[in-house]
């Protein structure tokens, strides 16, 4: 069981992303995180489809959580399986939710997983081993938050030490936070382990146009659970480091490669260039599973999703008579949207994971999980 005392909190309850509905285990629940930081919606998922749908949509978001919600879906996908086969129908649910978002790497990988799970079971109760796999998926994705938010403490007490105590401010990129994952988050897990241990952090979160994910996410979670911080632009951050207002950035990634290469949300390299110009440290926080072993080239191979113009041209938000949808862009104005960018590795000071503190580069990575390093 996972010591939940100190975790993250969300309304002061300690909480996880995903979850089977308690009075009623064939349903599967989520914060739906559209809503948020407004709203604190419960929304259900019944069926395979609903979590397809709830990663496209973005109600869920966040490569670990995304790939946790693969898992639970492909368990839905067990549990009511309609007429005809239930093998075809998982094997028909793995292929869409594999499509559902093309970037973050964990989606497949969870998907791989679970299916060769099924593969392997033979005439066993299906629905037990997706419902076992889908829980062992999300608790191991507990502790390898606590794993990098342990590493990342380390960088962050240096820092401390070094301005006598003095607050430490790290900037963070889109939500790579609790709301990512299934608690602790990966960029957000060593400021976490720092506030709770009583060191003095601030977080500038950048809002994330077009989704405003640490505007609506980011700076949700930290004030749910105490942490000073402050929202800018996403333009602001430059600004900020040529004054010395910055003395960390800690990004999540949805996808590394071999390399060290990373992908995450749009933005991200150009925040990893304005640190690399004042000399300010570029960290990017990840889970192992967020590697992609297969490629080298982040520029070259990553598939970068691109969405729907209506999130760049319209703005959702809280007005004084409740919730509104405005539209911000001139009328008839193309837009394009691309959701992802790559930081190449020589900008990356050097990747936190749940097995130690790296540097961006092959030899790095091979030295903390020299197995899956194998070239085959
Ligand atoms: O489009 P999103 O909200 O799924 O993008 C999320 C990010 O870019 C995160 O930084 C990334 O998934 C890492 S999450 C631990």
């Amino acid at each position: 069981m996972t010591d939940r005392s100190d975790q993250p909190r969300a309304r002061g309850e300690a909480f996880r992303t995903i979850w089977q509905k308690p009075d009623d285990p064939r349903i599967v629940q989520i914060i739906d995180q559209r809503r948020l930081p407004h709203e604190y919606v419960i929304h259900d998922l019944k069926t395979w489809e609903d979590g397809a749908n709830a990663i496209s949509e973005m109600l869920v978001r966040g490569a670990p959580l995304i790939g946790a919600t693969a898992a639970w879906s492909l368990y839905l996908a067990a549990v009511s399986p309609g007429g005809g086969d239930r093998i075809s129908l998982l094997m028909q649910a793995a292929e869409k939710l594999g499509s559902t978002r093309p970037t973050a790497v964990n989606l497949q990988w969870a998907i791989d997983r679970v299916m060769a799970v099924v593969a392997a079971g033979g005439s066993q109760d299906i629905v037990g081993l997706l419902q076992r796999e889908a829980t062992a998926i999300c608790d191991e994705d507990i502790e390898i938050s606590k794993g990098i938010g342990r590493h990342g403490l380390a960088l962050i007490e240096e820092i401390s030490r070094q301005k006598s105590g003095g607050t430490v401010n790290i900037l963070t990129h889109c939500n790579a936070g609790s709301l990512a994952t299934i608690n602790w988050g990966t960029a957000t897990a060593p400021m976490y382990f720092a506030h709770q241990k009583g060191i003095n952090i601030h977080v500038w979160v950048d809002e994330t146009r077009p989704r405003n994910q640490g505007s609506q996410l980011t700076a949700w979670e930290l004030a749910e659970n105490g942490v000073p911080h402050t929202v800018i632009v996403d333009n602001v951050g430059g600004h900020l480091m040529q004054h010395g207002m910055v003395d960390l950035c800690i990004t999540g990634t949805d996808r590394t490669t071999r390399s060290g290469d990373v992908a995450n949300k749009i933005g991200t390299y150009l925040k990893a260039l304005a640190a690399h110009d004042n000399g300010v440290p570029f960290y990017v926080a990840l889970p192992s599973t967020t590697i992609d072993w297969t490629i080298d080239d982040g520029i070259r191979d990553i598939p970068i999703e691109e969405r729907d113009a209506t999130e760049v041209s319209h703005v959702y938000g809280r007005t004084a008579s409740g919730m509104a949808t405005v539209q911000t862009v001139a009328a008839g104005s193309p837009v394009m949207n691309y959701a992802f960018d790559v930081t190449p590795s020589r900008l990356v000071t050097g990747l936190i994971t749940e097995c130690g503190v790296c540097e961006a580069s092959e030899a790095g990575l091979a030295g903390l999980f020299p197995q899956r390093a194998q070239r085959t």
